[in-house]
C-alpha cells in the first residue's frame, strides 16, 4: 500500500498541485533562479523519502516485459532513465535507484564551480518548457565520489549508472578539458555499473563549441578507450538540430561526428543535449546573463525525434538513447519506434513527478501487446537495418 505525501506526489495532477503550491512559497536567491531553489526543496524531500521508495520498489517495477539488454551485455529492468542534470551531484541516488531503468548523474566536474550568474533558468508554463543557462554549476569531484561510496554502502533499488562528465575548468585549453576527463572517469569508475557519458553538447558555455568538431570527438573517445574499464559503455551527448528540418550541412556535421564515435569504439549517443535559443528574443528570458540558453521540455520533442530517425537509419548498430521532451508514455513509444534503445527525462519530471514514469511503463506494455521490448527491438533492427 503507498500511502500519503509519497503517494500523493506519484499522482501527476496532485503532483501539478503541490509544484503550484512551492512556486508561491520560495522565491528566487541571489545565486539560484526561483525553478533552482524550488529542485533543491524538492531534492532534500526525495531523499528524506528513500526508505519509502525502497518499500514501493514494486511500484516502479515494470516486470519482465520492459526488461531490456544494451550492447549485448547490460540488462537493464526498465528502458526509462532520468537524464543528465537534474542530479548533478549524485544526491538522490538511493531514492531514484527504485524508480528508473537507470540513472545519468552529472554533469560530473572536476572541480566546484558556481556555474553563470543570474538570471539563468526560466520556466515557460505555457509551452512545458524550461529554458536553463547554468553553466555546469557542480560541487566537484570530491564531493560526487563521496555521494557514489555513500550510495554503493547503502540498500539501492535496480537503476544502474551512467555517470556523465563534463571536462570544463577555469582552464579553456583542449589538453586541460581531456586531464580533467582523465581525472573524473579514474576517479568515479569503481563505482560506475553501466557506462560513461561525455558532454560538451550544453549551448551554456562558448568553449563547449569548440570542444564539438569531429578532431575533438576523435581525442574524445581514444581518452575513453584508455580510461574506461571495458565493462562498461562509452557514450557521448549530442546538440538537437538547431531548425526543423535541418539544414543539410548541419547533418552532415552530426553524422560526421557521431560517425568518429562510433567507429572508433563508442556504443551509445544520447539524443541530445537542450537546444540553444537566443535570450534577448523571449520575454522570459530577457533578463538573463547569458546571450543564449537552452531549451528542454515538449517543444524539443520533435527535434529529438527527428534526430533518432537520422541517427538510426545511418548506424543501426548503435544504441539510442532519446532524450529531449519525453511527456508520456506515447511519447516514449515513437522514440523506441523510431529507433531508441532507452528514453530518459528531466522537465517531464519536474511538471509532472516520478508518478510519470510509471504510466511509461504501462503504456509501453500496452503498446508492446505480448512481446517483450527486447523482442520488438530485435525485430525493429532487422525490418531497418
Ligand atoms: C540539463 N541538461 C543537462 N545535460 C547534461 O548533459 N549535463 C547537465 O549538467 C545538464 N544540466 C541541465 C540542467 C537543466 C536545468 C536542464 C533543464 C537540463 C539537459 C538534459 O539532460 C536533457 O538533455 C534536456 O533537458 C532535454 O530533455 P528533457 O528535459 O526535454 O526531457
Amino acid at each position: 500500500m503507498i500511502t500519503d505525501a509519497f503517494k500523493a506526489s506519484l499522482d501527476p495532477s496532485l503532483f501539478k498541485l503541490y509544484r503550484k503550491y512551492l512556486y508561491s512559497r520560495h522565491k528566487a536567491t541571489a545565486e539560484l533562479s526561483q525553478a533552482e531553489v524550488i529542485h533543491e526543496v524538492a531534492k532534500e524531500r526525495l531523499v528524506r523519502m528513500a526508505d519509502k521508495f525502497r518499500k514501493n520498489a514494486a511500484y516502479f517495477d515494470p516486470g519482465d516485459q520492459l526488461k531490456v539488454i544494451v550492447d549485448g551485455s547490460h540488462k537493464l529492468a526498465s528502458p526509462v532513465g532520468m537524464a543528465a542534470g537534474f542530479d548533478k551531484d549524485c544526491e538522490m541516488l538511493a531514492p531514484t535507484s527504485y524508480v528508473f531503468g537507470f540513472l545519468n548523474p552529472g554533469s560530473v566536474l572536476k572541480n566546484p564551480r558556481k556555474g553563470n550568474p543570474q538570471r539563468r533558468l526560466a520556466v515557460d508554463n505555457d509551452r512545458e518548457a524550461l529554458i536553463n543557462a547554468q553553466g555546469y554549476p557542480h560541487k566537484g569531484l570530491d564531493h560526487t565520489v563521496r555521494n557514489l561510496q555513500k550510495f554503493a554502502a547503502g540498500p539501492r533499488g535496480h537503476a544502474r549508472l551512467l555517470l556523465n562528465f563534463s571536462g570544463i575548468t577555469d582552464t579553456y585549453t583542449e589538453d586541460a578539458v581531456l586531464d580533467a576527463c582523465k581525472e573524473i572517469i579514474r576517479a568515479t569508475s569503481p563505482y560506475v555499473d553501466f557506462g560513461f557519458e561525455d558532454n560538451r553538447a550544453s549551448p551554456n558555455t562558448d568553449f563547449n563549441k569548440k570542444l564539438q568538431t569531429p578532431e575533438f570527438t576523435k581525442k574524445m573517445i581514444d581518452l575513453m578507450n584508455s580510461h574506461v574499464p571495458p565493462r562498461l559503455i562509452k557514450a557521448s551527448k549530442v546538440a538537437p538540430y538547431s531548425a526543423l528540418p535541418p539544414k543539410e550541412e548541419e547533418r552532415e556535421a552530426r553524422m560526421k561526428s557521431i560517425r568518429v564515435f562510433y567507429e572508433n569504439g563508442g556504443q551509445a549517443v544520447v539524443l541530445g543535449n537542450t537546444r540553444p535559443v537566443d535570450t534577448a528574443a523571449n520575454p522570459l528570458t530577457r533578463g538573463f546573463a547569458r546571450p543564449v540558453a537552452g531549451e528542454s521540455g515538449r517543444p524539443l520533442f520533435p527535434y529529438m525525434l527527428r534526430m533518432v530517425e537520422d541517427v538510426h537509419r545511418e548506424f543501426p548498430g548503435l544504441t539510442i538513447i532519446a532524450c529531449g521532451g519525453i511527456w508520456n508514455g506515447e511519447d516514449a513509444w515513437q522514440a523506441l519506434q523510431k529507433g531508441a534503445t532507452l528514453v530518459q527525462l528531466y522537465t517531464a519530471l519536474t511538471f509532472q513527478g516520478f508518478g510519470i514514469v510509471r504510466e511509461i511503463h504501462d503504456t509501453l506494455k500496452k503498446k508492446l501487446a505480448g512481446d517483450t521490448l527486447q523482442a520488438f527491438m530485435e525485430k525493429r533492427g532487422r525490418s531497418s537495418g
